[in-house]
């Protein structure tokens, strides 16, 4: 019964955001609430500074910052809550994907006035495909922004999923009063401060003429306009819609004036998932009646050249762990314990001595771990759903050391397995190719090549557009494909045949050319 309790009463998800809309503002004033910081402005931003771009040591050291943030765990209320930071910067998004695999839910911010930015879609795609439930929250209701209405019809467009509001602003901007909280059936009155908790007034009927003492008549009238509109466009939530990841509540509020941000929580840990069920390729675990099991999602690098420690990081599926017990390491079939795992409260990392499911732990790693990689009591599990997406940028990577090159391969063989960059087989010559989301990735591996592994290497550019997982029904139209396009044909770590695609052009002509092939942009589908 207590094992039920203890997984039933978590709630692991990350906030995601394009940068700048306010997801660092609103982890700490989701930390203020949980009493895991007593000041705001304690939370390290991890976000890295454009200029920064040049400077890559300088980002790596801020991002070093993201150890702690990594995981912020605190308890509110009867829950216990994960919250999973994920990278803002760009360059880092296959970072952010492998994050989204470990968490039950998420939360999106968007700003009122930019709307739906490009990270956001990009990240949304991840959630749609993943069906994590989603909540929207709209910051920054204390500048001036577009018309809730519009933002609501931008929201289901661009992230294609329905929505529904759950409280509704009264005016914006230098206006700004509040919101109504349709969910709790409240008026929660705007006060501009960055510490304080806004005033609430519960106020179940909005026709009542109450509503004029707060708020005047003309923008009572609106309001019950605006909520009667609302009334009739959408349906009445619903939490079955939300948990299938078919409907995102929105909330509006100012997370640097932490308004609405008690709110957004209070609903949230209500009607979001405690840990699901999730498959493996043997069969479906279920987090409470299942032993331990867990899956290795990211892998956090010391940039401390004299010792290659890292930290794996954990998402438990099943059970519970405990310290010093043999857990089996599926791919290597070999028994293992922990006694210094490490759990996430607040911001402090502390040594662990149990957890359960839904939880994440960090695991003190010497090259034993890659992601995907399962732990299990001793049951053989493969999780699945850790998809790799196409890279964005590619480049042949060249030894420049003759005298290195085992050094060399055994340094791009553990760094893509930490999945800094993916690796590709060019089968027509035999190159291999670097892939990642980013130009500051090429610039990491360089560095970390020469650093801890002594080997150094070159990169010589290549133009590619996407990298094509493929597939068929007909193994005949497969092979035609790969020798028809044999130049271009790549195997990924895992062996899989990868189409690489120099332009949009070319994949459009080989889609129409070759029916009976699939060309997936992620290695899962
Ligand atoms: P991010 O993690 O999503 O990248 O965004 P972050 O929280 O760092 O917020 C980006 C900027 O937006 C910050 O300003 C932050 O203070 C501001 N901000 C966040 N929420 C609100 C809000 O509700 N209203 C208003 N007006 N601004 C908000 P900055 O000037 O870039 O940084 P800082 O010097 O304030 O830290």
């Amino acid at each position: 019964m207590e094992l039920t309790n203890e997984i039933q009463r978590r709630r692991t998800f990350a906030i995601i955001s394009h940068p700048d809309a306010g997801k660092t503002t609103l982890t700490e004033k989701l930390l203020l609430f949980g009493g895991a910081i007593h000041v705001a402005g304690a939370v390290k931003s991890n976000k890295i500074k454009k200029t920064a771009t040049s400077d890559w040591m300088e980002i790596e050291k801020q991002r070093g910052i993201s150890v702690a943030t990594s995981v912020m765990g605190f308890d509110y209320e009867a829950y216990k809550i994960n919250i999973l930071d994920t990278p803002g910067h760009q360059d880092f998004a296959e970072d952010t994907y492998r994050t989204l695999t470990a968490v039950d839910s998420v939360i999106i911010v968007v700003d009122i006035a930019k709307g739906v930015e490009m990270q956001t879609r990009k990240l949304m795609d991840v959630c749609r495909m993943r069906k994590t439930p989603v909540m929207i929250f709209v910051n920054k209701m204390d500048r001036d922004g577009k018309d809730p209405f519009d933002l609501l019809d931008e929201l289901e467009q661009e992230l294609q999923i329905h929505v529904r509001p759950l409280s509704w602003p009264i005016e914006m901007g230098n206006k700004f009063k509040g919101v109504y909280n349709i969910y709790e059936e409240k008026l929660d009155l705007y006060t501009p401060s960055k510490q304080t908790v806004s005033k609430s007034i519960q106020f179940k009927d909005v026709n009542s003429p109450d509503l004029e003492n707060h708020i005047g008549s003309d923008l009572a009238e609106k309001l019950r306009a605006d909520l009667d509109l609302i009334q009739g466009v959408y349906s009445e939530f619903d939490v079955t819609a939300y948990l299938k990841g078919d409907l995102a509540p929105v909330f509006f509020g100012s997370a640097l004036n932490n308004f609405g941000v008690k709110e957004l929580l209070d609903c949230f840990v209500r009607i979001a998932p405690s840990p699901r069920p999730v498959k493996t390729e043997e069969r479906e675990i279920t987090p409470e009646s299942d032993p331990f099991s867990g899956f290795i999602f990211k892998i956090h690098a010391n940039m401390d050249p004299n010792h290659r420690s890292c930290i794996a990081f954990l998402k438990i599926c099943s059970g519970k762990f405990e310290r010093n017990t043999n857990y089996k390491h599926i791919r290597f079939d070999k028994m293992m314990k922990f006694s210094q795992a490490t759990a996430f409260m607040a911001q402090k990392k502390e040594t662990v001595d149990e957890a359960y499911a839904g939880d994440i732990i960090g695991l003190p790693d010497t090259g034993n771990f890659k992601i995907g990689d399962t732990l299990t009591s001793g049951e053989i599990l493969h999780f699945k759903g850790l998809p790799s997406f196409s890279p964005e940028t590619f480049k042949y990577i060249e030894n420049a050391d003759p005298l290195k090159s085992k050094q060399l391969n055994k340094g791009i063989d553990q760094l893509t397995d930490e999945g800094v960059a993916q690796l590709f087989t060019n089968q027509f010559n035999g190159r291999k190719i670097v892939g990642t989301v980013g130009q500051l990735q090429f610039e990491v591996i360089q560095y970390r090549l020469l650093h801890e592994y002594g080997a150094q290497c070159k990169w010589e550019s290549v133009h590619l557009y996407k990298a094509c997982w493929i597939e068929s029904n007909s193994q005949e139209a497969l092979d035609n494909f790969k020798k028809r396009k044999h130049q271009y044909m790549a195997l990924d770590k895992q062996g899989r045949d990868v189409f690489l695609a120099d332009s949009n052009y070319v994949l459009q002509m080989a889609q129409q050319d070759f029916p009976e092939i699939r060309f997936h942009f992620s290695s899962e589908f």
